[in-house]
Parts: structure tokens; C-alpha cells; sequence
């Protein structure tokens, strides 16, 4: 039963650099998927104009948020469970940790603008994990780039192997639709935002003349010679390359006309990997194994104040999770009955029995979990993979409300537990330095600190250039340096020294003058 339910669950992400589609295309599979009935279902969590309202606005729809964080459905026989990321660079780390959930992505590229910022940044981070990833090259109906030029782009900037699996016939206003080159048949395109078109046309041999008859002798010559270059220049699609992340399979389309979306959707599921092994600090986790474990990847806080608690999302690594059973939280060695976890389907939350791994759970809680955190039914475990990336832009805690210091100190260790923020601590005199990186991430605290806990507080930029965890096996060496730069150390929250550095140059200089110690840019470390 466990190796079943495996095998038919898909989780991944949609990642892209804002703008390239990623909201159109989540809408589409949904819609394709007949999750949802309507378009305009799926709200985009992207941030524009204002930062600061536009953040707002989306923190009073946090009900709405929540919902889509993951949207799962049944397609083909299979489980899809699409999680949501944030759009914004400010909020990548949130981005990052959600990737450490899935097994798979898809990337957005729009086919005007090719490789972006994030678009680089985003696949940085599944490079560091090998995660499997297909290409959308999207937006196929307006005149872009030329397709050869996209995927030397792709593999150049992207550091990955590219092969494309469908191919453009035309492109703009006379973008015609596209030639599947796995299964050798052709999709027309028609600009109909409403339609779910299917319309496949098998053509086993590109050279016979119903090719000419159906998009012309021009597009149909051309075509042929695009296949027999694509062909000859790279290697058949290798399914084990794309699963160890190496290579990309890459298809074009236009989601917004919803074309490529269902072609998209079918290969998708036919060679996406079903959920992984998980590697945890004391060994690797097979998913079919009979106990459950999973892990907490990220934690939303209800913004109405009759109801505080907070949901937090576990990824299922093994196992079968099941309602009212005692599960073991191994941080804080503890037992936890979950009487009511949520399970996500489409955009609706609803009460589930049972899950399996690559589902995301949803757990009411009122404190216990933060980023990380690993439940199992009694094993000593820790999953790995979710470091904190060492901040830049940082900012002094201080109070301004002297009544309301616990409520301060309580809302600044809650969020910082959610990873909205990471906190640090400075002796003495308990100084609290809060760091981020982007600056939105401030303003997210202080609306939250107020609303949520009543608390105001003053954010002081400080002028450090970056905060790195220090280590080192002799132990005397890190306590004659904490020593001597007193004025910049301070402790995270579980107690680890961090230097701050003033610039690059000092940072530079004390990686030099001290080489018995280790500086490090991610916690993973610990
Ligand atoms: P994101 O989540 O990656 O940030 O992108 P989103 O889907 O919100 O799409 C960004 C813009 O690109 C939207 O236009 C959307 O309609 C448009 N778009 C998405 N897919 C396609 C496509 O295949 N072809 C074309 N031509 N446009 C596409 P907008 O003007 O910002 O918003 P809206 O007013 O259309 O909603």
C-alpha cells in the first residue's frame, strides 16, 4: 500500500523570476487537472507596486494564502501536489526552504525576456540538490527570442544540460504550435484563453505531406530541418540524466492561451520522480519505510486575532501519517497528538485522516515547531537541508513600548521561529540584532509585531556587511577571538557564535589572520 501511494505522488514546485508566468501556469495545471472550474481562482502571492501595501494586502488574504501554499489534485491516476512560492526576492529564503520539499520542478521562462536574476538564483539552489527540473519556455505568442538562442542561454547561465522536447513552429503572430518530438505529434495553437484544447494531431513521419497540408510548406521545410539539427546536435532525452538533475527536458508554449499546458501536465507526470529518499543527520530515509517521519518546512501565522494558533506544514518523508497518533517531535522530546491536521486540495483546506509521503501536511500549532524541526514515531532523527543563508542587511530591536517588552521579546522569537527573520543576540545588555535579506522582510515584522502581539518597536540599521557562524576545533583559538572582537559577536537563537563583519575587506582580513577558525555562510554547519 505504501509503495503504491508513492509511487503515484508528484510534488513539486513552479519556480520563475516574477512576471515570466508562474501564477498563469499554476492556473492552467489546476484547470487542466479539473482541480478548479473557473480561471481567476488561483491568486498571485507577487508583490508590485507598492511593496509595503501590496504586502499588506496579501497578509489580509492570508486565508486565501494559505490554501494555495499547496494545491494537490488527482490527474491520471496520480497524486499532484504543487507548492506555492513566493515571487519576490525578498522573500527567496522562504523560496529555498520550500524547495527543500519537493521532488521536482518546473521552471518558468518567458521566451522575450530568456534567463533572469531569479531565474538564476532559483536554479542555483536546485543545482545544490540535483533536483529534477523541466523547462516552460512560455509566452510563445508573442515575438521573442530565437528558440537555439534560449536554450544555449538556459544551459550557458544555468550551468545544465537542455534538451527540448517540443519545438516551436513559428513564434508571435505567426506562432502556428509546436511539434512534440517525443511522442512525434503536432499541437495547433488558437489564441482562446477559455478553451481547454487537446487537439493532437499524430504525424509518425515528419517528412510526409499531410505536414505541409496542416501549417504549409514553409513551416513545414523548416521544421523538418529544426528536427534534423535538434536531433543530430543533441543526444536522446535520458530520463536517469533529468532525474539526477543534470539534464532538462525543455517544452514551449503560451499559458495564458493555455497551449503546452496539457502536453506539459502528461509528460510531467510520466517522468517527474515520485518522492525521494530524504537524507536526515544520522542516515538517509527511504520513503516506503513503515514508520512515519517528515519535517517542518514552513510555518504561517493567522493574521485574525481570534485565532492566533499557526499552521505549520510538515513534508512527509516516510511512512503513513494518520490523524490523533502520537508522533514524536524531536527537538524538544516530546509526544504530539495532531487531532486536526489539514490536508490541501486545489485551494480548499479540509480535515484529513491519513497521508503518505510527498503529501504536505498542515498542523495546527500554538508554539511547538520551528523551521526544520522532524517528527518521527520515536526515532532520534534530524533531517537536513533547510539552512538559514547568513543575513545582510541588519537592524537593532528597540522597544518603544516599555509595558509591552514581553509581548516584544515573545513576537521577535515567534517570527524569527517561522523564518520571516534571524535573530541575534548581543551581550551585553541583551541586545537583539534582527537580520534579512531584503528589506521587506522589516516592515513584515513591524506590521506583524504590532498586530499580532500589540508591540511597537523602533529597526536601527546597523552597518555590518555580513554575519558568519564561527566554529573551529580548537576550542581555546574561538575563545581568544570572541574575546578580542567582543563588540561584534553575538549568539543566534541556539546559542552559536556569529562575527559580524564591517566590511568585506575585514572579513576578509580575520579569514586570513585566523586560520584555525571557520567561518560560514549557511547554518548547515550545525
Ligand atoms: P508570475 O506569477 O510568474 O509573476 O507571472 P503571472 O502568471 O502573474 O504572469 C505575468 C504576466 O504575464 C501577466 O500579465 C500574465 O497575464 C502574462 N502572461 C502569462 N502567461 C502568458 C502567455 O503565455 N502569453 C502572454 N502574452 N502573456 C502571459 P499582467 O498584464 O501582468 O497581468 P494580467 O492583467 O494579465 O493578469
Amino acid at each position: 500500500m505504501v509503495s503504491e501511494e508513492i509511487l503515484r505522488r508528484r510534488t513539486f514546485a513552479i519556480i520563475s523570476h516574477p512576471d515570466a508566468g508562474k501564477t498563469t501556469l499554476t492556473e492552467k495545471l489546476l484547470l487542466f487537472g479539473g482541480a478548479i472550474n473557473t480561471a481567476g481562482a488561483v491568486k498571485s502571492n507577487k508583490i508590485t507596486k507598492s511593496a509595503t501595501s501590496d504586502f499588506l494586502e496579501i497578509e489580509k488574504q492570508r486565508g486565501i494564502s494559505v490554501a494555495t501554499s499547496v494545491m494537490g489534485f488527482d490527474y491520471a491516476g496520480h497524486k499532484i501536489n504543487i507548492l506555492d512560492t513566493p515571487g519576490h526576492k525578498d522573500f527567496a529564503e522562504d523560496t529555498y526552504r520550500t524547495l527543500s520539499a519537493v521532488d521536482s520542478v518546473i521552471l518558468v521562462v518567458d521566451c522575450v525576456k530568456g534567463v533572469e536574476e531569479q531565474t538564476r538564483n532559483l536554479m542555483q539552489v536546485c543545482r545544490m540538490r540535483n533536483t529534477p527540473v523541466i523547462v516552460f519556455i512560455n509566452k510563445m505568442d508573442r515575438e521573442g527570442r530565437d528558440p537555439y538562442e534560449l536554450l544555449d542561454e538556459l544551459e550557458r547561465e544555468l550551468n545544465i544540460h537542455v534538451r527540448p522536447l517540443s519545438w516551436p513552429i513559428g513564434m508571435g503572430s505567426t506562432f502556428k504550435g509546436v511539434y512534440n518530438l517525443f511522442d512525434k505529434d503536432l499541437r495547433l495553437f488558437t489564441a482562446n484563453k477559455q478553451q481547454l484544447t487537446k487537439d493532437v494531431i499524430a504525424i509518425e513521419d515528419i517528412k510526409s505531406s499531410e505536414l505541409d497540408e496542416i501549417i504549409g510548406k514553409q513551416s513545414a521545410d523548416t521544421l523538418r530541418s529544426d528536427t534534423d539539427f535538434l536531433n543530430e546536435f543533441y543526444e536522446n532525452f535520458d530520463l536517469d540524466l533529468y532525474k539526477e538533475g543534470y539534464l532538462a527536458p525543455v517544452f514551449f508554449g503560451s499559458a495564458i492561451y493555455n497551449f503546452g499546458v496539457g502536453e506539459l501536465l502528461d509528460t510531467f507526470v510520466k517522468i517527474a520522480p515520485s518522492p525521494q529518499a530524504v537524507q536526515a543527520s544520522q542516515r538517509e530515509v527511504r520513503p516506503e519505510e513503515n514508520a512515519f517521519t517528515g519535517f517542518i518546512f514552513k510555518i504561517h501565522a493567522n493574521l485574525d486575532p481570534n485565532h492566533r494558533d499557526r499552521i505549520a506544514f510538515c513534508r512527509i518523508c516516510s511512512g503513513k501519517f494518520e490523524r490523533n497518533k502520537l508522533y514524536y517531535h524531536t527537538r524538544l522530546d516530546k509526544r504530539i497528538r495532531f487531532s486536526s491536521p489539514t490536508s490541501f486540495m486545489a485551494n480548499e483546506k479540509s480535515l484529513l485522516d491519513e497521508a503518505w509521503p510527498g503529501d504536505v501536511v498542515g498542523l495546527y500549532d500554538t508554539g511547538s515547531f520551528k523551521i526544520g524541526d522532524t517528527l518521527t514515531e520515536g526515532e532520534l532523527l534530524q533531517y537536513k537541508g533547510i539552512p538559514s543563508f547568513s543575513p545582510e542587511i541588519f537592524k537593532e530591536v528597540v522597544n518603544k513600548d516599555p509595558f509591552k517588552t514581553k509581548q516584544l521579546e515573545k513576537g521577535i522569537r515567534q517570527l524569527t521561529d517561522e523564518g520571516v527573520a534571524q535573530l541575534f543576540m548581543q551581550q551585553p545588555g541583551s541586545r537583539k540584532i534582527v537580520g534579512t535579506v531584503g528589506e521587506l522582510q522589516f516592515d513584515v515584522i513591524k506590521f506583524r509585531l504590532k498586530q499580532e502581539y500589540g508591540a511597537t518597536c523602533d529597526l536601527y540599521p546597523l552597518n555590518y556587511y555580513k554575519a558568519c557562524w564561527i566554529t573551529s576545533d580548537d576550542k581555546e583559538a574561538l575563545a581568544r577571538f570572541i574575546a578580542i572582537k567582543g563588540s561584534h559577536i553575538a549568539y543566534d537563537k541556539d546559542d552559536n557564535p556569529v562575527f559580524f563583519a564591517d566590511t568585506s575587506w575585514v572579513l576578509r582580513s580575520v579569514q586570513e589572520h585566523y586560520p584555525k577558525l571557520n567561518f560560514h555562510f549557511t547554518s548547515d554547519f550545525k
